[in-house]
């Protein structure tokens, strides 16, 4: 029995085999929560999981293969999901329940297995939650490109799918057709030319949330939140949400707990995929409505009282990236180097260690220093090893207390040199 969730590691289901269902959508239906997300292997591409208490997941069908049936319908679609035989990425599945025609719709983001060029939508349709889902096609809502996407079924039934268009610069957002099944109307292209993506949406107490990150491939970014008053009316401006790397996580789902709500979301290992961590994280609400979620090692779930409790340790642990979310300062031994987000490495982690009001950069792996002249060394009193934090515009610098000379990065390559040249802006990130 597993009785809390340990954030940001990849799960197992009861048979103890690791959880494959990156991406998630769920539904509530009779009694159980239902897991949706995206499998990787072989022809596998949508798996199902259902619990009763959000932290034992039973694994029930794998919902959505290459090989599943497929059966057209009044929209024009693209039926062949294995196109030129280079299979198909399916990201993002949503499942949402139509009391009208008694059938459960998948809506997923779909990709020709190649390249992000199809930038389509796709719908599968079922009886049942976790049965064999029939494939309904691909194709592009109001002939938008269409990416990171999510459902929303509203308190009057009406339903909404959300997808970035125009090459992600886009988050338009359509209402669909009274059987869930084809786009209504477009209803908002909104914050043109700010390129979000992984979009989720919810609803408390009338208000409406939309949680969206920036645009940066697997790597993390700042997460953002904006609010209306209802979908189709007008939202906010986005503000902040979670820390500059959202707690490393994207957003795929917030699932309703009682009066809680969760944030559920994907820690994406951007060099190995199928290591890639869930998150669930309590979402808390101030007087005006204002959400927000801090970083939670542990969390478990009271479905008696449909509560939750939290548990975390104090951590030193950093991440310090050396350009826009997409490298990270890491050291191997004497060398330091700029290298891709992996959190199964250890070389990218460092300990800011106080002296007076500078730090010594102390990689977690060596327990050597970072030397102003860019060699990693035996941790010593000497004033070469410290380095000040400079808060700037939207960044951070770092630089040498002795010789004032700032690290930069070009590429894999970390230089330390004058603060004018400039290769990257440094970000200093707790590595929960
Ligand atoms: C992310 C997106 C993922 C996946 C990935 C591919 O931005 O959120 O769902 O599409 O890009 O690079």
């Amino acid at each position: 029995m597993v009785t809390s969730i340990r954030n940001g590691m990849p799960m197992t289901d009861t048979d103890g085999k690791v959880l494959h269902a990156h991406g998630a959508g769920f539904l509530e239906d009779n009694g159980f929560y239902y897991m949706f997300g995206e499998v990787r292997e072989g022809d596998k591409r949508v798996a199902c999981y259902r619990s009763r208490d959000l932290m034992t997941w039973e694994f029930r069908n794998v919902v959505l293969r290459l090989s599943s049936e497929r059966k057209p319908y009044y929209v024009r679609t693209e039926l062949d999901m294995d196109s030129k035989g280079r299979g198909a990425n399916i990201e993002r599945p949503k499942v949402i329940y139509c009391e009208k025609t008694k059938q459960y719709v998948m809506w997923m983001h779909y990709e020709n297995g190649h390249d992000y060029n199809a930038a389509c939508c796709a719908i599968a349709t079922c009886d049942t939650p976790d049965g064999n889902y029939v494939y309904r096609g691909a194709f592009r809502p109001a002939g938008n490109m269409s990416r990171d996407c999510t459902i929303f079924k509203d308190k009057d039934g009406t339903a909404y799918f959300i997808s970035t268009g125009r090459d992600n610069a886009d988050m338009c957002v359509y209402r669909l057709s009274d059987d869930y099944m084809a786009i209504d109307e477009q209803v908002k292209a909104l914050w043109p030319g700010q390129y979000r993506e992984a979009p989720a949406v919810f609803e408390r107490d009338g208000k409406y949330y939309m949680l969206s990150p920036m645009c940066t491939g697997w790597n993390p970014n700042q997460g953002g939140v904006s609010y209306a008053n209802s979908i189709e009316g007008r939202w906010s401006a986005i503000e902040n949400f979670g820390d500059a790397v959202t707690y490393n996580t994207q957003p795929t789902y917030v699932l309703k707990l009682g009066d809680n709500y969760i944030y559920v979301g994907d820690r994406w290992d951007p060099t190995d995929y199928d290591n890639s961590g869930y998150v669930f994280l309590p979402i808390f609400f101030d007087e005006d409505g204002k959400c927000s979620i801090e970083w939670q090692d542990e969390i478990c779930f009271d479905m008696a009282t449909k509560t939750y409790r939290t548990a975390s340790a104090e951590s030193n642990d950093v991440r310090i990236m050396t350009d826009e979310f997409t490298s990270y300062l890491a050291s191997d031994g004497y060398d330091v180097f700029a290298s891709r987000l992996s959190y199964k490495d250890e070389r990218l982690i460092w300990n800011l260690l106080p002296k007076g009001n500078a730090f010594l950069l102390v990689n977690k792996r060596s327990g050597r220093a970072l030397r102003n002249d860019g060699v990693m060394r035996e941790v010593s009193g000497d004033t070469n090893m410290l380095w000040n934090i400079e808060e700037e515009d939207g960044g951070m610098r770092l630089v040498s207390c002795e010789s004032g000379k700032a690290l930069n990065a070009r590429g894999r390559r970390i230089i330390i040199s004058d603060k004018e040249d400039r290769f990257g802006r440094i970000r200093i990130v707790k590595a929960y």
